[in-house]
């Protein structure tokens, strides 16, 4: 197979290969970044943080200027569509999300449907400050959380180890728990649509928690909602490149690439990697899967790990990344290491 020269995300979601992979990182925004941490001091809340376009720029634009990555993604967060839709959703620190009042038969009926436009235009204007001052390679990812992962958190109002409430109530009141996936199907469907609207190049959808869900359930809160999500926005947006990522799938992933018509599959750090490269990647480009410890770790554990995701995935169409998202105590030097691994 013929390769591109010179990396790029969108070529490899366009199912071309790059001679050196194109390379960004989960959560790349964020707290293991000095200049991050100063910004984030100067605002009252983390929300405040994503609501203020001059700031939420700023922030996607930082990981940019240090290393030079081939992707930014908006910085933002996937609980702001159920504060959009009226959930009070507040960061707390050490603490995680607080989402109020809990969803459950009688509050899924005061979710604010329609998802408002208005509710996230401060999002939409971060997009386009970013798109302004964005290298015209590097390109730029937009994001949501796949209504799974969403409703996990509006159910339980936080975050639990096994997301057991949202489990429990889809199979107690199932009419209930599928009347919420439906709301969110219709809200993350706008809200990538207008994400396209306002100058994104790709997006990623973000089920963190599809591990959690077995055979039949994960078909019918994982697949299935994501097969709408991508048809609607397809509708709207034709040829809208996207990546999915159900972290966690094992070999359900394989049921996922063909249910979902998704452009690249992103690949957690536990998934096996002969299994990825057969079922997986024979059929698309595939995005991951470095194991963010080995990232924190550093040191010949680290080029041994870079060198292992290399010989696995870089001889298709692939995208550096890391399993899951970059943990807040992970040293710079570290990042400038695997970077220079992968790009040597
Ligand atoms: O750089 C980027 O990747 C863009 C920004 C981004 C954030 N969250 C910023 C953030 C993205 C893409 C997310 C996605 C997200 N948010 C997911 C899916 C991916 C994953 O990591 O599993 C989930 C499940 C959430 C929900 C969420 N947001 C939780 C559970 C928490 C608390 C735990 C934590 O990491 O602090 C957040 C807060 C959050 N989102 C922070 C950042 C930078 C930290 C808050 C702070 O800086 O005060």
């Amino acid at each position: 197979m013929s390769a591109v020269r010179k990396p790029s995300v969108l070529d490899v979601l366009s199912g071309q290969r790059c001679e050196t992979p194109p390379v960004w990182l989960m959560r790349q925004a964020g707290r293991y970044l000095p200049e991050y941490r100063e910004l984030r001091a100067s605002v009252k809340s983390f929300l405040d943080l994503c609501f203020t376009p001059r700031l939420a720029a700023e922030v996607t634009l930082q990981p940019i200027r240090r290393f030079g990555f081939d992707a930014a993604i908006l910085f933002s967060d996937i609980l702001v569509v159920p504060h959009a839709l009226g959930q009070t959703v507040t960061f707390t620190a050490g603490e995680g999300p607080v989402l109020e009042p809990k969803i459950d038969a009688s509050t899924v009926a005061r979710l604010k449907t329609p998802l408002d436009r208005t509710a996230l235009a401060p999002v939409y204007e971060t997009i386009e400050r970013v798109r302004k001052e964005l290298p015209p390679h590097v390109t730029l990812l937009g994001f949501c959380g796949a209504p799974w992962t969403v409703a996990t958190y509006m159910v339980a109002g936080r975050g639990t180890p096994d997301q057991a409430p949202a489990r429990l109530l889809a199979y107690r009141d199932p009419a209930t728990f599928r009347r919420l996936i439906d709301i969110l199907v219709e809200a993350s469907s706008d809200y990538l649509v207008a994400q396209f609207a306002a100058g994104v190049d790709a997006v990623q959808v973000f089920d963190t928690w599809a591990g959690v869900l077995g055979g039949e359930e994960f078909d019918r809160w994982c697949i299935e909602p994501m097969r709408r999500i991508v048809a609607n926005v397809r509708r709207q947006v034709p040829g809208a490149k996207i990546i999915g990522f159900p972290r966690g799938a094992g070999t359900s992933l394989a049921r996922y690439v063909e249910g979902v018509e998704v452009d690249a599959v992103g690949l957690d750090w536990m998934i096996d990697r002969a299994f990825a490269r057969e079922h997986i990647q024979s059929r698309r480009p595939v995005q991951g899967n470095l194991d963010p410890l080995v990232l924190l770790a550093g040191g010949a554990a680290l080029d041994r790990a870079v060198d292992e995701v290399l010989e696995a995935f870089a001889a298709k169409p692939f995208i550096f990344n890391l399993g899951h998202g970059i943990l807040p105590e992970t040293p710079i030097a570290h990042v400038e290491r695997m970077l220079a691994r992968v790009r040597r």
